[in-house]
C-alpha cells in the first residue's frame, strides 16, 4: 500500500470518528415513530401532527461543552408550533440553557427565545428575530457552556452571553450535568403573537430536520468528567471568551434583532431589575 493511500485511509477514519452520528449519540425518546433517524444516522427529523409531537435526547450527559447542531425549522405556515433545543439537568432544582423557536405564518418571522435556569429558577428571557429565513436551509445553533460563561450563537455569530457573576451573588449553572434535548410540539396557546394565531392542522404533519450534531464536551459518567484537568489545552472551549470581533457581532445582533430583554422589562421587576442586568 502506498503511503498516500494509507494516509488518506487514516485521515478518513479520523473524520468518520469525529463526525456526528445520530444513531450513536442520540435517542428518540417520544412521539411514537414521529421522530426518525435517517440516512445512516446523518439526518434526524421530528414531526408534529394533531395527535402528538416528538422529541429526542443525547445519550450522554455533559458537564460543560460546546454543542453545535444544524437545524432546518418547520417551513411554510408553522404558526403555533415550537421547536426546542436545550440543555437540561435532572431533578426539581434543575439547570437549563434554552433555545426555543416559535413558528409563524408563512413569510412572518420566527422568534428565537432564549433562557437560562439555575437550580430551577429561570426568568432570564431574551428573544430575537433572525437575519435569514431559518426554514430554507440548515443553520448552526450552538451553546457554549463553560465555567465562566454561556454563549448562544447562530452560524457562529453570538446572540447572547450569560456571564458567571457568582461573585455578585447571581446563580450560575456549573455543578449539574446536563443532557441535550430537542422537541417539536404544539404551543398555539402562546407561541405565535402570544397565542392569537393558531396551528393550521390542515398543514400537518410539521417537520423540523437536524444534521451534524457535534458535542465538544466533557462527558459526565459515574460521577466523573471525561475532561482531564491536567491537560485543559485539549479543550480550548473550556476557557473560551468573546474576542473583539465577536463582541461587535453580538452588539450588532442585540441592536438590530433583539425583540425582548428581561433586563429592560422594568414593569416585570417593579422591585428592581435582576443584579446581572447592571453589568452589560
Ligand atoms: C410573527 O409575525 C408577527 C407579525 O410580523 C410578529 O409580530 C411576531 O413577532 C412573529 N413571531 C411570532 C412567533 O409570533
Amino acid at each position: 500500500m502506498t503511503t498516500s493511500l494509507l494516509l488518506s485511509l487514516l485521515f478518513s477514519f479520523v473524520i468518520l470518528a469525529s463526525a456526528a452520528n445520530f444513531n450513536q449519540d442520540i435517542e428518540v425518546t417520544w412521539g411514537d415513530g414521529r421522530g426518525k433517524i435517517l440516512e445512516n444516522g446523518n439526518l434526524l427529523t421530528l414531526t408534529l401532527d394533531k395527535f402528538s409531537g416528538s422529541g429526542f435526547q443525547s445519550k450522554n450527559q455533559y458537564l460543560f461543552g460546546k454543542i453545535d447542531m444544524n437545524i432546518k425549522l418547520v417551513p411554510g405556515n408553522s404558526a403555533g408550533t415550537v421547536t426546542t433545543y436545550y440543555l437540561r439537568s435532572e431533578g426539581s432544582t434543575w439547570d437549563e440553557i434554552d433555545f426555543e423557536f416559535l413558528g409563524n405564518l408563512s413569510g412572518d418571522p420566527y422568534i428565537v427565545h432564549t433562557n437560562v435556569y439555575t437550580q430551577g429558577k429561570g426568568d432570564k428571557e431574551q428573544q430575537f428575530y433572525l437575519w435569514f429565513d431559518p426554514t430554507k436551509d440548515f443553520h448552526t445553533y450552538s451553546l457554549l457552556w463553560n465555567p465562566q460563561r454561556i454563549i448562544f450563537s447562530v452560524d457562529g455569530t453570538p446572540i447572547r452571553e450569560f456571564k458567571n457573576l457568582e461573585s455578585m451573588g447571581v446563580a450560575f449553572p456549573k455543578s449539574q450535568p446536563m443532557r441535550v434535548y430537542s422537541s417539536l410540539w404544539n404551543a398555539d396557546n402562546w407561541a405565535t403573537r402570544g397565542g392569537v394565531v393558531k396551528t393550521d392542522w390542515s398543514k400537518a404533519p410539521f417537520t423540523a430536520a437536524y444534521r451534524n450534531y457535534k458535542a465538544d464536551a466533557c462527558v459526565w459518567s459515574s460521577g466523573k468528567s471525561s475532561c482531564s484537568s491536567t491537560s485543559p489545552s485539549q479543550n480550548s472551549w473550556l476557557s473560551q471568551e468573546l474576542d473583539i470581533t465577536s463582541q461587535q457581532r453580538l452588539k450588532w445582533v442585540q441592536k438590530n434583532y433583539m425583540i425582548y430583554n428581561y433586563c429592560t422589562d422594568t414593569k416585570r421587576f417593579p422591585q428592581g431589575l435582576p443584579k446581572e442586568c447592571s453589568v452589560h
